[in-house]
C-alpha cells in the first residue's frame, strides 16, 4: 500500500459533459470533510498540469456547483506525450511528474474519456498515482456500465427527436436528427428508442440507402407520409464503412514510421471525404422517396447545461467512492459505475479500448422488435 495521501489533485479533460462539477464536489467534500485531505484543481486539463496552473479547492469553492454545466476548472484535448510547444509536439510526462512532486501531490484524479485514459496510463507508467473517472456523453468508455454526462445528453437528444416529430408530421417531411456519440451509437440508439424515431442509424450497423428507403416507403404506404431518422454522427453506409476500415487497417499494420505517416494521411483524406455525410444521406433519401428532407444537427446543445438528476447522483457516487480509493491507496484504476455501486478496473485494461454497441445488445433487439428500421 502507498503512503497515506494528504494532498490530491484533480483535472477535467476532453470534451465537457454535464456532471463534471458534481464529481468535483462529491470528491472534494468527501476528501476534505470526511478524510481531512487537501484538494487542488488543475486548470484546463492536461494543459494546466503541464503549465502548473491550479487553484485550491475548499468548501466555499465547492459550494453551489452541483447543478452547473461545463467544468469550473476548464478543459482541453491536449495530450501529455504530444504537447504543442514551440511548433512541435513534445513529451511532457517528465515535466508533469516534476510539477506534481514539487507540489506534493499524492494522488491525481482525472475526469475524462478515451483520450484521457491514454494520458492517465502514460502518467501511471511514469509513477504518478492516477485514478480515472468515466466522463463522456458518448458512453463509449471500456470497463464501465455508463459514464456521467450520457443520461443528460440522451434526455436532450430525446426531447429534440420528440420535437422534430411534430414538424416532420406537419410538413410530410423526412427529418434526419444528427446525434453526437463519436464512433459509438449509444446516444443515437438510446435517444432514438426513447424518442420513437422511425429509423436509427449507428456506426456499429452500416446502413444501405435501399434499406432506409424501403422502411420509409413502407411507412408511406401505411399512410405515414413523414419519418424521423436518428443518425449517429459516426454512422456510415456500408461502402464508407469499408473504406474507413481499410484505411484504419493500413495505419495499424504500417511497419515503418514513414508508412504509418502516409497511412494516417490517407485515413484523414478518407474521413474528410465523409464529412457532412448526414446531408449526403438527406439528398439521397429525397431523391429515392420523393419526400422533402431536412437535417437537424443537434451538436453541442447535447453537451451543455445542467446535469440530470441521474447524472448528479452518478457523479456524486463516483466522486465520493474515489475519495475512499485514495484513502486506501488504490491507484492505477478507473472507478467504474457497476449497477448501483462502483468497481475499480485496472487502467491498463481500459486505455486504448472503445465500448461500442454490441450488435446483439438488448437495445438493438428492442428497436427491431418494435419495428424501428436500423438501415441493414
Ligand atoms: O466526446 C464527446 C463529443 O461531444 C463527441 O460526441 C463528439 O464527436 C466530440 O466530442 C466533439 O469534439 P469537439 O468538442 O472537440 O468538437
Amino acid at each position: 500500500m502507498s503512503k497515506k495521501a494528504r494532498k490530491v489533485g484533480i483535472l477535467t479533460a476532453g470534451g465537457d459533459a454535464p456532471g463534471l462539477n458534481a464529481v468535483i464536489r462529491g470528491l472534494g467534500k468527501t476528501i476534505i470533510t470526511h478524510y481531512g485531505m487537501e484538494l487542488i484543481g488543475f486548470r484546463d486539463g492536461i494543459t494546466g498540469l503541464v503549465e502548473n496552473r491550479y487553484v485550491n479547492l475548499d468548501g466555499s469553492t465547492l459550494s453551489g456547483i452541483l447543478t452547473l454545466g461545463g467544468t469550473i476548472l476548464g478543459t482541453s484535448r491536449d495530450k501529455v506525450n504530444k504537447f504543442p510547444l514551440h511548433g512541435e509536439q513534445v513529451n511532457m510526462v517528465p515535466t508533469v511528474k516534476e510539477n506534481l512532486d514539487k507540489l506534493g501531490i499524492d494522488a491525481l484524479v482525472m475526469l475524462g474519456g478515451g483520450g484521457t485514459a491514454k494520458n492517465a496510463k502514460l502518467l501511471m507508467d511514469a509513477g504518478v498515482n492516477v485514478i480515472l473517472l468515466p466522463k463522456t456523453i458518448d458512453n463509449d468508455i471500456w470497463g464501465t456500465d455508463t459514464s456521467f454526462g450520457f443520461a443528460t445528453a440522451m434526455e436532450v437528444a430525446t426531447q429534440a427527436v420528440d420535437r422534430l416529430h411534430s414538424t416532420a408530421h406537419s410538413h410530410h417531411r423526412i427529418i434526419l436528427a444528427e446525434i453526437m456519440g463519436h464512433r459509438a451509437g449509444w446516444l443515437a440508439l438510446g435517444a432514438g428508442i426513447a424518442g420513437g424515431a422511425d429509423i436509427i442509424l449507428i456506426p456499429e450497423i452500416p446502413y444501405t440507402i435501399d434499406s432506409v428507403t424501403e422502411t420509409i416507403r413502407a411507412r408511406i404506404s401505411r399512410g405515414s407520409t413523414f419519418s424521423v431518422v436518428a443518425v449517429a454522427e459516426g454512422a456510415r453506409d456500408a461502402t464508407d464503412t469499408a473504406s474507413t476500415q481499410a484505411a484504419l487497417e493500413l495505419v495499424s499494420t504500417a511497419s515503418t514510421p514513414e508508412n504509418k505517416k502516409a497511412a494516417k494521411i490517407h485515413l484523414a483524406t478518407v474521413q474528410d471525404a465523409q464529412r457532412e455525410h448526414t446531408f449526403k444521406l438527406a439528398r439521397e433519401l429525397e431523391s429515392t422517396t420523393g419526400l422533402e428532407t431536412r437535417v437537424s444537427i443537434l451538436g453541442y446543445i447535447q453537451r451543455g447545461g445542467t446535469p440530470s438528476a441521474e447524472d448528479r447522483l452518478l457523479a456524486t457516487r463516483l466522486g465520493s467512492a474515489t475519495a475512499d480509493h485514495i484513502y486506501r491507496g488504490e491507484y492505477g484504476i478507473l472507478v467504474a459505475a457497476r449497477g448501483q455501486g462502483t468497481e475499480p478496473v485496472a487502467l491498463e485494461d481500459v486505455a486504448g479500448k472503445l465500448k461500442s454497441v454490441p450488435t446483439d445488445h438488448h437495445w438493438i433487439q428492442t428497436a427491431r422488435w418494435i419495428g424501428t428500421g436500423l438501415g441493414d
